[in-house]
């Protein structure tokens, strides 16, 4: 029979032991899930076209609706109150040039939404109906002024018969 010294001695040697083992066992076990759910490694390995893609894609939506000198890039828009809801509802038919190319009052490019609604199709604008009809009426409102000046100083002669 040991002393009861030399069995403590022992048995905090096999506990030490235990801990080990158990320790051991956790790395590995961690290990294998990660193999479970990353079987090819992928997080370990530069994978440079991912990278690419990723940093080309975050440029293409930082350039998407960029606006350069009051002017929305991509669609030639003016940028003002209520520009988005005019490039996500007025773009999907047609360019966004036959919208900027016409001057028109609010009663006018009212009629105008209607039109496409009665007969292109166009869809319940909502809520974003009022937020559209002021942007374009206060940007692509008829332009004042349109005709020319009125002649001065003008040297009229005779016509001679
Ligand atoms: C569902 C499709 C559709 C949407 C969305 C749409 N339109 Fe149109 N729009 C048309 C069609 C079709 C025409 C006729 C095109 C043509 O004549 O070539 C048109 C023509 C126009 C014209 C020219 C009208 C004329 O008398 O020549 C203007 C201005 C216009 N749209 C403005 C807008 C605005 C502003 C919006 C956003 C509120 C808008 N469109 C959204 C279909 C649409």
């Amino acid at each position: 029979m040991e002393s009861p010294e030399k069995f403590r001695k022992s048995a905090s040697e096999v506990f030490k032991l235990m801990y080990v083992v158990f320790f051991v066992f956790l790395v590995i076990a961690g290990l294998l899930v990660y193999l479970m759910v990353d079987p090819s490694l992928s997080a370990f390995k530069n994978n440079n076209s991912d990278n690419t893609y990723i940093s080309i894609s975050k440029q293409e939506e930082s350039d998407f609706d960029k606006i350069e000198n009051g002017i929305h890039v991509r669609t030639g828009f003016i940028e003002a109150e209520g520009l988005m809801q005019v490039v996500n509802n007025c773009t999907s038919c047609h360019s966004a040039k036959l919208v900027t190319q016409n001057r028109m009052s609010k009663e006018q490019w009212s009629a105008t939404i209607r039109w496409m609604q009665e007969t292109q199709n166009l869809w319940d604008l909502g809520q974003n109906e009022e937020a559209i009809l002021s942007y374009l009426a206060t940007n692509y409102a008829p332009k004042k002024g349109g005709r020319r000046q009125n002649l001065s100083d003008v040297e009229w002669y005779d016509l001679e018969e």
